[in-house]
């Protein structure tokens, strides 16, 4: 039946969890992201959170219509509450005043929210988050429109005469359109935004923990290379010293690729399982690319054809993977021809497509989901299959994908784009942190060696260090005169091992990003510029709004703000308290904006008072488990400070069973002390030595 205008009072909503209510506005809806991956909230882990009021005790969110025409809802907003999150953006954090039409799609420059990860789930500066559990492409106003019944309206005002006249009143809401007759909302309460998306990951089955060798350099190579081509670049790497842990196969190792056999190259591959060997061997792990899309030649298209869609993407099967039967058979497929054979994981590319190239809304598919819920979910149907898969043979994977959406938490994936711009892909992964997703700001080329130094830095503090060179066919190297500024900053990335390994293991535990934007570390950083008229550029006296979305946290205590093609000073925005830099140890700032400046080989690193970074030494791969890695444990500051540092077997799921150990780093009056674990996999705790690092270090 229709439902028109019910207030959603909070007497109706359901406390699934503690600080976490959810109800369905209208009709129940037979397919939904999250009920589709079925992963268990971290229900402990939500337990143990501080209490949090319901967010909408005072003015309560109100279902406008729902009914066949589609479920228009709306939840209040402050004047000045910012609003965070929707998934991967690129040109900004606070969402406020954007109409959004929240589709999964190839990101073509445009901020009108359609993107490679792009979902209603939203947190705010007043510290809740709000979740529309739907596989529809939704439509929202944040904080745009006003409606004629709003008790509160922004003033009226003139503009001829009102130098506050303003071309977008602020409204008082922010509202839904949902093309389905119902949507199940969940809400996340939290006293700052930090506690929300906290809440959101944990609910989504908590973060994920990469194998450890993730979080090494990862290298693709240009596309077509033969196994010999390959192993010739790695050695490559080996002899010139260059860390490297993964090395990626583009188009060219299957038989056929767009649409793809998934079956190996018998000429450029004759015996991959002894490829795989030899890399092994050398450390390195390789990952596959690949596309969905079932070639005619593939020995998979007979069993898939009834598995698929009404439409084909270049002339392939679009598999129908919310069915059991399509996923097991991918699934067999992979296992037999790669898994076992020891391939490490995928790039899963093309799950979001351009628009033109992908089906459209009304395809048709054997589950009888729409071609639009197929299109908003295909990334996370393929993450979830290729999940669940390692998961049968006890170990872990870490890959890309092109395209995400609601729950990925848990899922073991970074996000990557071909849109190359490096200011955009830090504000993207700085976006990425609000909803439970990641982002490699991937390196392919540089413009000249000042912007592929920069490019390298960023991409080393970056939850995927990767250099992507399937077209450009760039070796790290490529620029004689700085390559071993590049190889330093590779090799840091290799120190910082320990300290992101750690951060991992708390998104995991307790649903804390390791990447943050810095409205999750209290710098909201926005001013807003009065808007002077100008008949073309700004016909409206629109206002500026300056943010703060090219610097991050990256765990608790670094933060990076990366410099830029030809540039050597830059603004920082600190939080609260005093900040060191990270090589020298010297004071930098006691919070707010300032000038910072750093030579070309360096990235601009800072560490918190009391911060603790336990780094390893530089290494050209990461060793297996056996290995006893000596740690030096660096003090910043004057503060006394806490590092709960994390080791496992770097590989299985052990870990869940309890294998795995915290050792506590702490600093009492200066001294540093250590609390050591049980057991160790990777560290040798009578090799840890404390450096401090303060201004007369
Ligand atoms: C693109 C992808 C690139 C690369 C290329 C290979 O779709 O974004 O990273 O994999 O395909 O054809």
């Amino acid at each position: 039946m229709a439902v028109q205008n019910r207030t959603l009072l909070p007497s109706q909503w359901m406390e699934t969890h503690r600080g976490v209510w959810r109800i369905n506005a209208g009709e129940e809806q037979a397919f939904t992201p999250l009920g589709f991956l079925g992963i268990p909230p971290k229900t402990d882990a939500i337990a143990g959170m501080d209490e949090a009021a319901f967010p909408f005790a005072e003015r309560s969110p109100v279902l406008d219509r729902a009914g066949a025409s589609g479920t228009v809802i709306r939840f209040p907003l402050e004047r000045d509450e910012r609003v965070y999150g929707f998934g991967l953006h690129f040109r900004r954090l606070n969402h406020r005043n954007q109409v959004m039409q929240l589709q999964v799609d190839h990101y073509g420059g445009r901020d009108d929210g359609r993107t490679h990860a792009s979902f209603p789930f939203y947190v705010t500066s007043r510290g809740y988050g709000v979740l529309l559990n739907t596989a529809k492409v939704v439509t929202v106003d944040v904080g745009t429109s006003v409606r004629r019944d709003d008790p509160k309206p922004p003033p009226v005002r003139d503009r001829n005469m009102d130098r506050a006249w303003d071309s977008q009143p602020p409204a008082n809401s922010i509202e839904f359109n949902v093309p389905a007759s119902g949507v199940e909302v969940i809400v996340f309460g939290g006293n700052q935004p930090l506690d929300a998306v906290r809440r959101y990951n944990l609910y989504c089955g908590g973060g994920f923990l990469p194998p450890r060798w993730g979080l090494g350099f990862w290298h693709r190579v240009p596309t077509l290379y033969s196994d010999e081509q390959v192993e010739a670049e790695v050695n490559e790497f080996r002899e010139r010293g260059f860390p490297l842990d993964v090395v990626g196969l583009e188009p060219g190792w299957h038989s056929k690729s767009y649409p793809c056999t998934f079956e190996w190259d018998e000429g450029r591959f004759p015996n991959p399982s002894a490829f795989v060997k030899r890399m092994d061997e050398l450390g390195v792990r390789v990952n596959l690319w690949e596309n969905p899309y079932v070639s005619p030649e593939s020995g998979l298209y007979e069993t898939m054809e009834p598995l698929s869609g009404s439409h084909t993407v270049w002339g392939g099967l679009v598999p129908d993977f919310t069915m059991p039967e399509a996923r097991e058979a991918l699934s067999d497929h992979r296992r037999q021809e790669h898994v076992v054979i020891g391939v490490s994981g995928y790039k899963l590319d093309e799950v979001d497509g351009y628009d033109k190239w992908l089906w459209p809304h009304h395809a048709t598919f054997p589950s009888g989901r729409s071609g639009e819920e197929m299109r908003q979910t295909y990334g996370i149907q393929l993450q979830k299959l290729t999940s669940d898969l390692y998961r049968t043979v006890n170990r872990r994977t870490y890959g890309l994908v092109r395209g995400s959406y609601i729950g990925a938490s848990s899922l073991p994936y970074a996000l990557y784009s071909d849109a190359y711009d490096h200011k955009t892909f830090i504000t993207a992964l700085c976006n990425c942190g609000f909803s439970g997703l990641l982002w490699s700001p991937e390196v392919r080329s540089g413009a000249d060696a000042d912007d592929w130094m920069r490019r390298m830095q960023t991409v080393c503090f970056s939850p995927m260090a990767m250099l992507n060179a399937w077209a450009s066919k760039t070796k790290p190297w490529d620029f004689p005169h700085i390559a071993d500024a590049v190889r330093d900053a590779m090799l840091l990335r290799m120190r910082f091992l320990p300290y992101l390994y750690s951060a991992f293991a708390r998104y995991r535990e307790d649903g804390t990003p390791p990447f943050r934007a810095m409205p999750l570390e209290g710098v909201e950083g926005e001013s807003v510029a009065d808007g002077t008229l100008d008949d073309t550029a700004n016909p409206y006296a629109s206002r500026a709004v300056i943010e703060r979305a090219d610097q991050y946290l990256m765990g608790d205590s670094v933060l990076v703000a990366p410099l830029f093609r030809g540039e050597t000073t830059r603004e920082v925005a600190f939080p609260d308290g005093a900040w060191f830099d990270f090589y020298t140890g010297k004071h930098v700032s006691h919070g707010g904006v300032q000038q910072v400046s750093a030579p070309l080989e360096r990235i601009p690193l800072f560490v918190r008072d009391g911060g603790i970074i336990p780094l390893m030494p530089e290494m050209e791969h990461i060793p297996k488990a056996d290995r006893n890695v000596p740690l030096e444990v660096r003090a910043y500051g004057t503060k006394d400070g806490v590092f709960r540092l994390y080791d496992d077997d770097g590989e299985t799921f052990d870990f869940e069973r309890g294998d795995c150990s915290w050792t506590t780093l702490r600093t009492v009056g200066g001294n540093g002390e250590i609390e050591a674990a049980d057991r160790y996999w990777f560290y040798d705790p009578s090799r840890f030595e404390w450096k401090r690092m303060t201004d007369d270090a």
